[in-house]
């Protein structure tokens, strides 16, 4: 009859429907095997980088940082933290085994981020002189923390020449020069009543004030990562033959480097290099494109794009909304994977941002942000896995137990991202136990903590 036809046919499409989505979704599910070969490239990656200092895509920077606190820090510290779309400047005081913190929330327009290195930078000291202001010690000279979120390479705890700026920052003038002699020099270039004195005592990446600060907690915390706007992990690399007195130094990795090199070019998609074309910096950062807050909804809109073009999606209409970069923000993708929200909110929430779809379309929507999302945590699940393996070769165990102090919405926010990454890691280590530990006021506290570590290191 013509009605058992029309079911066949209705049965039909949308078997082919769910085959076209599963095949364009295909490319995002990493097997096994593949997560190995992740881990086994981190890893080189990891060696690579630590022989060739700088040239390698894993840049493994030295931060000039001996050890995690032991609870002896004491002091009022200043921390100033640059390194995602906000800029904080905070004020934390040390008292037995007690931090107390203030602070202030600065944006940075992208403007600013993107315009020169002295307007960026002057920026900055306008919001170190709103800040002491706000606190009423514009005379105090506390000692200064500098958490500066970008590849830094060191050669002193207290300098640090920018080797290039990563994620949304493109200011000019800046790459190759000391960050902390440029901050210096916009306090300098205010007019004198404005002008303050600054003690800059430690110049930080955010991954190793994470480290720190949950160090101060829980001694067995070495490794510090960041699953935020970027991806990036520290850890504590044993350095016997540099020095026999201090045996260790925390290294910043740089890991977001990794596949710099062509190494990850197996498993990037047609999407990942749509997003790679269009980002500032093309050809670089790749582990990073792959994994952190940044780039996942670009990834999105980009495969919504293309199933909307092949008439699966949005009724075959590709809309100005579709078109425009950055409408996925990860909160957005944080929302829509919740699994607490029914399919009429995930509709809710895409027609808020004005992307209007049926319920059919969500539960597509949703399986795109879900396919995207986990491979992200699974990718650092595995690089996770090669950090905590090769600690543990270093030091000849069987078996080692060890924390990882951990920021950023990413992680801290999303649903799902957190419990993927651990259980990545177990599968792929699992000579290690690991733990994760979220940082509280993580990057700024931890800078300070530097800072108090440093003084008591020249006496
Ligand atoms: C980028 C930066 C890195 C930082 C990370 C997280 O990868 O290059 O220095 O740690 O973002 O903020």
């Amino acid at each position: 009859s013509k009605g058992a036809a029309l079911v066949t046919a209705v049965a039909q499409r949308l078997a082919s429907l769910r085959q076209q989505v599963d095949e364009t979704l295909c490319p995002f599910k990493l097997s096994q095997e593949q997560l190995q070969l992740v881990k086994a490239r981190m890893r080189a990656g990891l060696e690579a980088g630590l022989k060739t200092k700088g040239s390698s895509a894993i840049k493994m920077l030295p931060s000039y940082v001996y050890r995690t606190p032991d609870g002896t820090e004491h002091g009022k510290y200043l921390a100033l933290d640059l390194g995602g779309t906000n800029f904080r400047a905070m004020m934390v005081n040390f008292k037995r085994q007690n931090a107390r913190l203030y602070h202030k929330i600065y944006t940075i327009p992208l403007e600013i981020m993107q315009g020169t290195g002295e307007e960026l930078f002057d920026h900055i000291a306008q919001c170190v002189s709103d800040f002491l202001d706000y606190m009423g010690m514009k005379n105090a000279h506390l000692p200064a923390g500098f958490t500066f979120s970008f590849p830094c390479e060191q050669t002193a705890i207290d300098t640090g020449t920018l080797v290039s700026w990563t994620k949304g920052y493109k200011a000019t003038d800046c790459e190759g020069h000391d960050v902390v002699s440029m901050l210096r020099e916009a306090i300098k270039r205010r007019n004198n009543n404005a002008t303050f004195d600054l003690d800059i005592v430690a110049v930080v990446n955010d991954t190793v004030g994470t480290m720190m600060s949950c160090a101060y907690e829980d001694p067995q915390c070495e490794i510090g990562l960041i699953a935020g706007t970027g991806t990036n992990v520290c850890y504590m690399e044993e350095k016997k033959e540099v020095d026999a007195e201090l045996s260790k130094m925390c290294i910043n990795t740089e890991w977001g480097g990794l596949g710099d090199d062509g190494s990850l070019d197996d498993i990037i998609t047609p999407y990942d290099m749509e997003v790679n074309q269009n980002s500032i910096n093309p050809g670089r950062q790749r582990f990073e494109k792959l994994t952190s807050g940044m780039y996942l909804g670009e990834i999105v809109r980009q495969v919504l794009l293309d199933l909307t073009r092949g008439g699966l999606l949005f009724r075959g209409h590709v809309t100005e909304t579709l078109k425009t970069p950055g409408i996925f923000e990860t909160k957005y993708l944080s929302q829509i994977e919740s699994d607490r929200l029914a399919l009429l909110q995930v509709r809710s929430i895409l027609q808020q941002l004005g992307l209007k779809g049926t319920c059919d379309d969500s539960i597509i929507v949703k399986e795109v942000c879900g396919a995207v999302s986990r491979r992200a945590a699974q990718l650092c699940g595995a690089g996770m896995a090669a950090v905590v393996d090769k600690i543990r070769e270093n030091r000849g165990l069987d078996h080692l137990n060890i924390t990882v102090g951990v920021d950023g919405a990413l992680y801290k926010l999303h649903p799902h991202f957190s419990r993927v990454l651990k259980d990545t890691t177990e599968v792929l280590a699992p000579q290690c136990n690991v733990t994760f530990l979220p940082s509280e006021e993580g990057s700024g506290k931890g800078a300070a903590l530097i800072s108090a570590v440093a003084r008591q290191m020249h006496g």
